[in-house]
């Protein structure tokens, strides 16, 4: 008895599906490429200066330098994760060079999110921003390290669609530091308004309030969007599915 065709989507191992769009067609990797690297070039310079006084953040009083080192540490790991996950939910590349996906992928995993999120969770707990900020850094490496390594453990088993639905997570987690400088724009133009009168001209009160929230809300909002794009993909999947013909 004949079987029903079922369209699957290939595996990132599988060759070349000349089909798929060209990589100019997808209008989301040159900006993606863009703000990574604008947001590299921006930050990471003040932390190689080995100056204290280049911190773009506020540091310890009490151990000025080691803060220093710390961030220093989380920002050159963080710049190797966060480009090379942009790299990796690039699927031109992952479909015509899939050695260098696998390569990368690693460097993600090793060199990036685990030497950046080991720093970050010492920074979460050192930073100046109150224990509502902290808390909600904190949240956020571990849910980074735990999506980026229930993806590594998929891989290896060779569960490619697995892998790629925790990925996506680990890499809306890992982008979230970028929206985060967006979302402290937004919420001090929202607050802004309530200085003199909710917080009685106390500006440092206002724009701890802001930094929390936009902490918090960087990661969520990523994370929601993150899978709210997984799960209309099935649907997709589904459509093709019936629209198959049998052969
Ligand atoms: C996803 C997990 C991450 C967590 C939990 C995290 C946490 C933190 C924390 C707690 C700080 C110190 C903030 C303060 O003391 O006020 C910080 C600073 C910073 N992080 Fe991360 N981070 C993460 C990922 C990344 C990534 C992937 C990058 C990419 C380069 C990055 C770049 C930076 C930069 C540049 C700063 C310094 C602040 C600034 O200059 O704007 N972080 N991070």
């Amino acid at each position: 008895m004949a079987t029903p065709a079922v369209l699957t989507r290939p595996e990132p191992d599988s060759p070349p599906d000349r089909t798929r769009p060209k990589w100019y067609r997808r209008p989301w990797i040159v900006p993606l490429f863009v703000v990574v690297g604008l947001f590299v070039a921006a930050r990471l310079p003040s932390y190689l200066t080995f100056d204290t006084g280049d911190s773009l953040v506020e540091l310890q009083d009490a151990f000025p330098e080691t803060h220093y080192l710390m961030l220093s540490g989380h920002i050159l790991f963080g710049s190797i994760a966060i480009v090379t996950c942009s790299m990796q939910v690039w699927p031109w590349l992952r479909q015509h060079h899939p050695k260098v996906h696998r390569i990368s992928g690693r460097v993600y995993v090793f060199a990036g999110v685990v030497p950046s999120g080991l720093f970050a969770l010492v920074v979460s707990v050192v930073s100046v921003v109150g224990p509502a900020g902290r808390i909600g850094n904190v949240l956020l490496a571990l849910l980074w390290f735990g999506t980026t390594f229930a993806g590594l453990a998929a891989a290896r088993r060779r569960r490619f669609r697995e892998h790629r639905r925790w990925m996506i997570r680990s890499f809306a987690l890992c982008t979230s530091i970028v929206v985060n400088r967006v979302w402290l724009f937004l919420i001090l133009m929202v607050l802004l308004p309530f200085q003199d009168g909710y917080y009685g001209g106390d500006m440092d009160a206002l724009v701890e309030d802001a930094a929390v929230v936009s902490i918090w809300m960087s990661w969520i909002v990523n994370l929601m969007i993150a899978q709210w794009w997984l799960d209309r993909q099935p649907r997709r999947g589904k459509v093709r599915e019936r629209t198959a013909p049998a052969v």
